[in-house]
């Protein structure tokens, strides 16, 4: 049953979420250090940091992340946060072999010519000499050129003349040059995937997909699993994001209920003395996937750093309940391409809206 008894009273000061605790925990609370093997041998921690938005940020706040003790650091070239990224890395003094980095390959860069030259622009503007994952970040080809959303005169995006298994036979290449040390892919569908296993002889060590309790992707979550590749979950605290709230991609479904907001995280919470956030990173981790909340907020990459801990099996089917399958990145209609398209929470998509 998911009532639970509180043990715990929340009270709030500036802002951020106190616990004080009436008595003693019966449970052990600590925060761990988890790692995943990736299908290459290299681990790659559970554990991790966004930095999609805030570029004037994110060199300071990626310094205090890895100060703080966060290992993985994920970011895109799209961000057009690279550079920042790269000095927040060298600010930090943390030794570059110690940090997980993986970005992403913009759709403008998919055709095979191109690929190489887009990573070592990303390399550059890094200031690394390789990244631990380069990701394609979607299935969609853009026009190739320096333009990364190339539209037509009604505004409609301009498709590539490749296909993504060009660009993945490309991205292949890269694991030999030792400058991508593995190859992944973010939003892909369970058939875009198969299409890769199927014409490619490298299975991808990682699939970025938006995971979260509002999108549990059970079945397409196991089937990864079997296949050994290995699930980073973005937007893993949901519609927390304000931009799913602003986009036209999910506005009427981004308004729904926080899922941090729901009353049994905030109970599951309170056995173990953690705040609904981190009991969300925590379902992610313990499901074994890595998480990566984006934050700019120092108490806030601070509770997200607390989010490794052990929930007990009645809590995770707890939180299983909460499936609504509702999917907030879904930016099929912008980009001309069917996303998602064997996969949950993708009903009713029609322009402006994805349910
Ligand atoms: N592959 C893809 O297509 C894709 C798509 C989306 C995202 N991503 C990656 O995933 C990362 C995370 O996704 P996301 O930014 O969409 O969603 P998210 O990390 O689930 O949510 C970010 C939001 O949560 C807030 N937040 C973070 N920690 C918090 C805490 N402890 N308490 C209260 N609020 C907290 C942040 O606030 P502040 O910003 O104010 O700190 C921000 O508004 C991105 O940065 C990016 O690296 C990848």
């Amino acid at each position: 049953m998911c009532s639970l008894a509180a043990s715990a009273a929340r009270t709030s000061m500036f802002g951020r979420s106190f616990f004080l605790f009436r008595k003693p925990s019966t449970r052990t609370l600590t925060t761990r250090a988890t790692s995943y093997t990736l299908n290459t041998g290299a681990k790659i921690p559970a554990l991790g940091f966004g930095t999609f938005q805030d570029p004037d940020s994110q060199e300071e706040t990626v310094s205090q992340a890895l100060q703080k003790g966060m290992r993985l650091i994920d970011t895109a070239r799209v961000y057009n946060v690279e550079e920042q990224v790269g000095r927040g890395i060298k600010k930090s003094g943390v030794p570059r072999e110690h940090i997980f980095v993986s970005t992403k390959l913009w759709c403008n860069d998919y055709h095979p010519d191109d690929v190489e030259r887009a990573l070592d622009d990303s390399l550059r503007d890094l200031d690394t000499p390789y990244v631990d994952l380069l990701l394609m970040h979607y299935p969609c080809t853009f026009k190739r050129g320096p333009d990364r959303f190339p539209r037509n005169a009604e505004g409609r995006i301009i498709p590539g003349e490749t296909t993504y298994v060009d660009t993945w036979k490309a991205m292949e290449k890269l694991t030999n040059t030792g400058k991508a040390k593995a190859i992944g892919v973010s939003n892909f569908s369970q058939g875009e995937i198969e299409t890769l296993l199927r014409e490619s002889s490298t299975v991808p060590a990682v699939h970025q997909m938006e995971t979260h309790p509002y999108l549990q992707q059970k079945k397409f979550n196991k089937w990864l699993l079997e296949k050994q590749i290995h699930v980073v979950q973005f937007s893993p605290l949901g519609n927390m994001n304000d931009f799913y709230r602003q986009t036209g991609w999910s506005k009427k479904i981004a308004h729904m209920m926080r899922v941090i907001d729901q009353p049994i995280l905030k109970e599951i919470g309170q056995k173990y003395g953690k705040s609904p956030v981190q009991v969300v990173l925590a379902w992610g981790i313990n499901s074994g996937r890595s998480v990566i909340p984006k934050s700019v907020v120092d108490w806030q990459i601070e509770e997200n750093l607390e989010a490794d801990f052990k929930l007990q099996p009645e809590d995770m089917a707890c939180i299983a309940t909460l499936d609504a399958k509702a999917r907030f990145n879904d930016p099929s209609l912008d980009y001309e391409w069917r996303l998602y398209s064997d996969l949950e929470g993708i009903d009713g998509t029609m322009r402006g809206e994805t349910h």
